[in-house]
């Protein structure tokens, strides 16, 4: 049996220690084949791949990134995409694929399958915001960055007196932003399920700094202001019709500097979260999704995700995977509330 694999969508903590898994596990237990396909669908779609065995898979449990490379490109914007995909796999004798990737990668996941394509997925996203899984690998890693960074801007924050807004990612899911917010004792955090009334943020940062304690606000970068709208970078769309935000922290940093007179300064963490060597929880959580991945393609379960349930690794349709975001629930950010101001 040949087996292709893909990593799509953003890069994340933990995909080279799946596609170790993949490859270990295939080439051991079932003495397979393994493709990589590089960059994406962009790979299955042009017929870019390389052999995978055990010499290209050594040393890359611990390394950030992908060694296949990663796109956002969607095969439903290309010319008789899927056709070309099926015309690929037939020709380098490919007879199933693993995908890695997020919501979108996973959505292309879903609908080649309903076409006839042998697909298993992979959840992954530093957002942590695919709801049938209850943790994607990357998370830990980048709440752990996150943390740090907030942890460091205390004391420099405190020597200045100053309120520090940091912006983590998190397109329309606050979860990095809740959880390095938690972790990190900041003084509000502002995640995009629930706008925020900059009064009243300016009223905790205010009762932070009688306190003679210097206020982190913590916001997600798709978090707005009450009546208001995201704050983009640049308003165009990639292949799956996301726009790129950037720069509510830096927008927050004025106003609070405006309405306190303090002084007030943005920090814009970015790729950062997404860089580097995944924590030994990531690794282990995309180390079984690997493997677990493997089970499926080998019991010929196509159309499934491997997913986190509790401490146990199990399948789900890849229509109920890719059927909703997970998102912070009120009560989730009530628990945070109580550390407010
Ligand atoms: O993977 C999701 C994410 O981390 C979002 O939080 C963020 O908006 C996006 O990736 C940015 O990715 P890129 O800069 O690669 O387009």
């Amino acid at each position: 049996m040949r087996v292709g694999v893909l990593t799509g969508g953003g890069d994340c903590p933990g995909l080279n220690a799946v596609i170790r898994a993949v490859v270990l596990k295939g080439i051991e237990m079932h003495g397979w084949e393994i493709v990589g396909f590089r960059n994406g669908w962009r790979g299955p779609l042009t017929g870019d791949s390389k052999p995978l065995g055990r010499d290209d898979v050594e040393g890359i449990l611990t390394r950030g990134g992908t060694i296949l490379g990663s796109s956002r490109t969607n095969p439903y914007k290309e010319e008789n995409g899927p056709e070309r995909i099926k015309a690929v796999l037939a020709e380098q004798g490919v007879d199933a694929l693993v995908a890695i990737g997020g919501e979108d990668t996973l959505g292309v996941a879903k609908r080649l399958t309903d076409e006839g394509i042998n697909v298993v997925g992979v959840p992954k996203t530093i957002d942590n915001d695919l709801a049938a899984t209850d943790y994607t690998f990357g998370f830990d890693t980048a709440v752990h960055i996150a943390t740090e960074a907030i942890d460091r801007l205390h004391t420099t924050a405190e020597s200045h007196h100053r309120a520090l807004v940091v912006e983590v990612m998190g397109r329309h899911a606050g979860w990095i932003a809740l959880h390095s917010g938690l972790a990190g004792g900041a003084s509000v955090i502002l995640v995009p399920e629930r706008p925020f009334a900059v009064e009243k943020v300016v009223e905790w940062v205010e009762r932070r700094f009688e306190r003679e304690y210097a206020p982190i606000i913590v916001v997600a970068e798709g978090a707005l202001p009450e009546g208001g709208a995201e704050v983009l970078q640049s308003g165009e769309k990639d292949a799956f019709g996301h726009v790129r935000l950037g720069g509510v922290g830096t927008w927050l940093a004025e106003e609070i500097a405006e309405r306190t007179g303090k002084e007030s300064r943005a920090v814009v963490l970015g790729h950062t979260q997404r860089g580097g060597t995944p924590t030994a929880y990531d690794r282990v959580l995309a180390t079984r999704f690997g493997l677990h991945a493997v089970d499926a393609v080998h019991d010929g379960d196509f159309g499934v995700m491997v997913a986190l349930r509790g401490t146990d690794i199990v399948r789900v349709k890849l229509a109920e995977a890719t059927a909703e975001l997970k998102t912070v629930p009120a009560e989730r950010y009530a628990e945070a509330e109580v550390f407010f101001g």
